[in-house]
């Protein structure tokens, strides 16, 4: 059974409150459990920090463990050289989620510097982005 953890950065603990418009009206917790049931033959892990330091311990203690990282570090994605080196310091491979498309956003949005260590970069799906995710890391 594979174990996949999605990480969640700064802001994301108010999906469904936070900028609807662009996020949605959907809480992360009840959007898990639907995830958590359409893949139930895989061990789905759920953490979310608004502290750029719990983020990078959280990779830190399952990225020699796990078969993947899904991390959506909302605005950390942009200027974290400190997520990006703890991308590239862990074994597990990590792809990247946003949930808005982040480059048809502002100029400071089309940048991501904690991509760049990541396999790979979904953006602009909504909360399907996630699903999509763990959907290639079961390809692999
Ligand atoms: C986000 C995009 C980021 O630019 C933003 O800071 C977020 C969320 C997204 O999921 O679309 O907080 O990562």
């Amino acid at each position: 059974m594979k174990t996949i953890q999605i990480i969640n950065g700064p802001n994301l603990n108010l999906l469904g409150i936070r900028e609807p418009e662009i996020y949605g009206r959907q809480s992360f917790e009840y959007f898990f459990d639907t995830l958590k049931h359409q893949f139930p033959n895989i061990s789905l892990q759920y953490y979310q920090s608004n502290h750029e330091g719990d983020v990078i311990d959280k990779l830190h203690e399952v990225g020699f463990l796990y078969d993947g990282i899904v991390l959506n570090a909302a605005a950390y994605t942009h200027y974290s050289y400190a997520i990006a080196d703890a991308i590239k310091a862990i074994r597990t491979p990590v792809i990247e989620v946003h949930i808005s498309d982040i480059y048809a956003r502002e100029d400071f949005r089309k940048i991501s510097v904690t991509g760049e260590n990541c396999v790979d970069i979904i953006s602009g799906k909504g909360l399907d982005g996630y699903r999509l995710a763990i959907e290639k890391f079961l390809i692999d």
